[in-house]
């Protein structure tokens, strides 16, 4: 046995074992708890989880070396998964938050050329490195938080160049921290400046030369599109994302985040992975997605951040049966936070879910729809030893404490990636 790491004394193992696929309906609140828990690893993989009496016998029986963590009563998680991240970007909008602090709205200030705009040209004007140093402080605050995965979206480029600038400091990032990326194409995140009296040209350049380069160097798995009204229309969302799954992405799309514009029903036509935000779905959109298998990303913390009230109908989904997925959206304009216990914590309040629920849809269920549901998510002999030691004894502190930050050690491929 080449077991190298043996996690003990766990009140809580939670290992979200089960079916290997997305959970819905009851089994998001089924976690698989193991009560005074350990798990096993060998290597950068789990090798097997089990009471602490189970694994102690096992490493008795072996041999190999074997280095003990005591996690002194705490509860033992897979690492948050965050599907919905727009990571990498120049400078900040603490001024227009100031703004909007002051009575402006999100819409205003975008229809006036900030918003996204302001950041597409900061971000313009900012060198690959510069992008690297500034994510690297966001994914360390991804790891303090407990989150071991991210998705990560261009978007603030809008040029073939910048697009691939984007796209090229998230591999490495994926190369060079312990944080792990999932890299999406998001040129269609807003017509740029320049193209505005001629939007059709921008809609060309993305098919005709963004996505086939971004195929070309492999810097993209999946394609997004803000489909919203003063953005990309259907028609428009649905050649881009056409066109991508030419080129062997998966697909993601923006639906129904700021008016019900038809993009859930949009996502369920085109058999999309998942449609994000849904705040203004409605009972039909709902039950297309279901009879197509997208899986719902809801994103809370834009909808607090922006101080809106319309959150997403999370219960309507969970009753319809959708294989809910909850992310933080972390963007510098509309959520500009990278906490999943945040997330977890709005969810309850103001969606009415279960914590069990929320850590379902923030681990294993957000996994899946990244096309990784075979490697991470839950601890399971095989899947990466990607897990969290949090500083409770009960999961359901990670969302009822708001405002901490509840890691005491973060594991990365059995690496240890942060520690208090
Ligand atoms: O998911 N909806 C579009 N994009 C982001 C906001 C990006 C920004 O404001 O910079 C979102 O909310
Ligand atoms: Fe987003």
């Amino acid at each position: 046995m080449a077991s190298s790491l043996a996690v003990i004394n766990c009140s809580q193992l939670v290992t979200l074992s089960g079916p290997a696929r997305p959970r819905v309906g009851a089994e998001l609140r089924e976690l698989s708890i193991i009560a005074d828990g350990a798990l096993l690893v060998a290597g950068n993989r789990i090798e097997k989880v089990g009471t602490r009496d189970e694994i102690e016998r096992l490493i008795e029986n072996s041999d190999a070396d074997c280095e003990f963590i005591d996690a002194g009563g705490r509860v033992v998680m897979p690492g948050f998964v965050d599907a919905h991240t727009h990571p990498v970007f120049a400078g900040t909008r603490a001024g227009e938050f100031e703004e909007r602090a002051g009575g402006a709205t999100y819409q205003e200030i975008s229809a006036r050329g900030g918003g996204i705009q302001s950041t597409v040209n900061a971000t313009r004007a900012a060198a690959a490195d510069d992008l690297v140093e500034a994510g690297r402080r966001y994914g360390e605050w991804f790891l303090r938080g407990g989150t071991t995965t991210v998705e990560a979206k261009s978007g603030y480029g809008l040029s073939l160049d910048d697009e691939l600038k984007i796209l090229r400091a998230v591999k490495r990032l994926d190369e060079e921290t312990a944080l792990s990326y999932v890299p999406t194409f998001l040129g269609a995140h807003s017509i740029p400046p320049e193209y505005r009296s001629r939007r059709e040209e921008y809609i060309a350049l993305i098919i005709n030369e963004m996505l086939p380069g971004v195929a070309r160097e492999k810097l993209a798995e999946f394609c997004d599109v803000f489909c919203e009204e003063n953005v990309f229309t259907i028609e428009e969302s649905r050649r881009i994302l056409s066109a991508a799954r030419e080129h062997g992405l998966g697909l993601r799309m923006h639906a129904d985040q700021l008016s019900l514009f038809g993009g859930a029903k949009l996502a369920a036509e085109l058999g999309t992975a998942t449609a994000d935000h849904l705040e203004h779905t409605d009972a039909e959109g709902i039950a297309a997605l279901k009879s197509a298998g997208v899986q719902p990303v809801l994103l809370p913390g834009s909808v607090y951040a922006l101080g809106s009230t319309r959150y997403p109908q999370a219960r309507e989904m969970i009753e319809a049966g959708l294989a809910i997925v909850l992310a933080t959206d972390f963007n510098p304009g509309s959520s500009p936070t990278p906490s999943m216990p945040m997330v977890l914590s709005l969810a309850s309040t103001h969606m009415k879910m279960l914590p069990s629920e929320s850590i379902t849809a923030t681990t294993v269920n957000a996994a899946y729809s990244l096309g990784r549901g075979d490697k991470i998510g839950s601890l399971e002999p095989g899947k990466l030893a990607d897990f969290v030691v949090h500083d409770c004894d009960d999961y359901r502190d990670l969302a009822y404490f708001f405002g901490i930050e509840h890691p005491w050690k973060v594991y990365s491929g059995g690496k240890q990636a942060f520690a208090r």
